[in-house]
């Protein structure tokens, strides 16, 4: 079942990047399968993430191209669709999308909230059509994305977000190639990592819950993305630090 083709919304404007948009399902067709398949990846982190504090999580992938930017941005609408207040930040600053995904600028965002001090970061976030569901773009690819992912500047940011929001989401890049996710996954709440069925090596994906455990991250689960079923390939979840190719629940 192919229904994620790459799209460019027709009201993008930005002009950093030539990256595309992912798909939102949830948003277009509530009711057909997938969305129901991304409602259950939220309940079963919900489930995971039972009597822990999780007001901020990230999805991430071993390499590109899992699905990681489509799993977060679809899994975040289903949350405000439920009633709660998000925000969606585009932390991958190397390969943005958010801004293509909803149709916005992206002249300023995160970047230039961690960097221009004078800049009221309110005036920066935008909401969306979806309803309880605000964005933050990544801002203009800065040289040095580790060290701005790792700033005080950026944890004193997330904290001052979390009064503000239920949940703060945060798409990011993948584990293998550089090292802005670990540094992330060290003071979120969450992990949840993606695996694209017949893409992941298993491999690549020990590695990556080795570099989550060396950080001591809370990997929450993982979606399994492609995943062969009745009705064509979709998405399954699977708990906590084991791992196991198809074992989805
Ligand atoms: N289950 C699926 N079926 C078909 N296509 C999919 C599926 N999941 C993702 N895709 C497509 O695969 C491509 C990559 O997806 P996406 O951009 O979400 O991955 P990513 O991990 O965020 O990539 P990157 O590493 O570049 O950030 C997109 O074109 C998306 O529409
Ligand atoms: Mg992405």
């Amino acid at each position: 079942m192919a229904i994620f083709k790459k799209q460019k919304s027709k009201n993008d404007l930005s002009t950093d990047t030539m990256e595309n948009g992912v798909m939102l399902i949830t948003e277009v067709t509530p009711k057909d399968v997938v969305s129901e398949q991304f409602r259950t990846i939220r309940t079963n982190v919900e489930f995971s993430a039972v009597d822990k504090e999780y007001k901020t999580l990230i999805f991430t992938s071993s390499n590109v191209s899992e699905g990681k930017s489509t799993v977060a941005a679809n899994t975040a609408v289903t949350w405000a669709q439920q009633g709660k207040k998000v925000l969606f930040i585009d932390a991958d600053l190397r390969r943005p999308t958010l801004h293509a995904t909803f149709g916005l600028p992206n002249n300023q965002g995160l970047t230039n909230v961690l960097t221009n001090k004078e800049l009221d970061y309110h005036d920066v976030i935008k909401t969306t059509r979806v309803e309880n569901l605000s964005v933050l773009t990544s801002g203009p690819v800065p040289p040095n994305p580790s060290e701005l992912l790792n700033s005080d500047r950026m944890k004193n940011y997330i904290e001052l977000l979390k009064g503000e929001y239920d949940l703060i989401i945060f798409d990011v890049p993948p584990m293998l190639q550089v090292t802005d996710t670990q540094i992330m996954a060290a003071y979120v709440d969450g992990v949840i990592l993606v695996v694209r069925q017949g893409v992941a090596q298993q491999k690549a994906v020990t590695r990556s819950i080795e570099l989550l455990e060396m950080v001591h991250a809370n990997l929450l689960g993982y979606v399994m993305n492609d995943v062969a079923s009745r009705n064509g390939y979709g998405y399954g979840y699977g708990y906590g630090y084991g791992y196991g190719y198809g074992e989805t629940k």
